[in-house]
């Protein structure tokens, strides 16, 4: 597969300082912001142009905000390993009638369906250091002895590993597929009939979902951690300093088999923590699968909150969205 990782987002947002702190909050590390001792970024700061990036530990600079009137995501990141790669999408797109702007180690395109800049740039691949993997005692297996649990001996902040896919809502669900799948060149994974597909630039079950929306939107971001009990801890740290922040977890996807859970940034973004996602490493030896069922969005877990399937803030959104032609 020439693609082979999201590398970043940018995301929107009418306030920038707050829901950057919720991100460092969140574990991810500020690096623009750390220059803020320059003229030039106090200059920004008072002027509202401020702009903030974080880190994960293995994607590096993954994560960007930046002031809009209103939340959206603005800018996807995509990363192929070579010119040629980009000469096949450009080729790819040139079918859907699309022209990216080109440069020497970078495409950009618009996706029609979402109106989100989609750039595919030349990038390095992810290498993750191995996670050390816990021993859990199960029913004739004590493959932890005379010991207390590792998840239960943690004290350091949860820091996610990368940036592992994001969720949009599209009013034109199939155009935007056939940007992603047909112009981009990402794989589906599985699909929820007329609703939803679930596709993948990496051997992550899935990179990027587009689901059929009311109003373009960015429905949730989502972050990889070492496993379930990071998951729990990362989510109990940011419920501590604030309970609203909690939307929906701890559970288990079906598609996707990841543990789950979501919390809310001070725009009204979702954001994830999840471990154990699928991993596709032979595309032969997966079945892209059509769900129809409940199933489709978990398999265990409390009940999704109305929110997470109709966001609080979605009639402001799509009220802008018709104000803004
Ligand atoms: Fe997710």
């Amino acid at each position: 597969m020439p693609l082979h990782r999201l590398t970043g987002i940018t995301i929107g947002v009418p306030n920038v300082s707050e829901t950057a702190d919720y991100y460092t909050d969140f574990g991810l590390t500020p690096s623009a912001r750390s220059t803020a001792a320059s003229p030039e970024a106090v200059y920004a700061l008072n002027t509202g142009d401020l702009q903030v990036a974080f880190s994960t530990v293995d994607g590096g600079e993954q994560l960007r905000l930046v002031r809009t009137p209103r939340r959206r995501l603005v800018e996807l990141g995509v990363g192929v390993d070579d010119p040629d790669d980009l000469d096949r999408i450009a080729a790819s797109l040139a079918h859907l009638e699309l022209t990216p702007e080109r440069d020497a180690a970078s495409l950009t395109v618009v996706d029609p369906g979402t109106g989100i800049r989609v750039t595919v740039e030349i990038a390095e691949r992810i290498d993750q250091a191995p996670a050390t993997v816990p021993s859990y005692n199960s029913p004739g297996i004590v493959a932890r002895q005379n010991a207390r649990a590792d998840g239960v001996e943690r004290d350091n902040p949860v820091r996610p590993r990368k940036l592992g896919h994001v969720v949009l809502g599209s009013t034109d669900q199939d155009t935007s597929q056939r940007f992603f799948t047909e112009g981009i060149g990402f794989k589906i994974s599985d699909r929820v009939p007329g609703h939803a597909a679930f596709m993948r630039c990496s051997t992550d079950h899935h990179n990027v979902l587009v689901q059929a929306a009311p109003v373009s939107l960015l429905h949730h971001t989502s972050w990889q951690v070492d496993d379930v009990d990071e998951v729990g801890r990362g989510a109990t740290s940011m419920l501590a300093e604030d309970p609203t922040r909690h939307v929906w977890g701890l559970g288990r996807h079906h598609i996707g088999s990841n543990f789950f859970w979501y919390l809310k940034d001070p725009a009204g973004n979702f954001s994830e923590y999840y471990s154990d996602i699928d991993c596709i490493v032979d595309d032969q030896l997966w079945t892209p699968q059509d769900w129809h069922d409940a199933r489709a969005l978990y398999s265990w877990g409390p009940p999704p909150p109305p929110s997470f399937l109709k966001p609080d803030d979605l009639a402001e959104l799509m009220t802008d969205a018709h104000a803004a032609g």
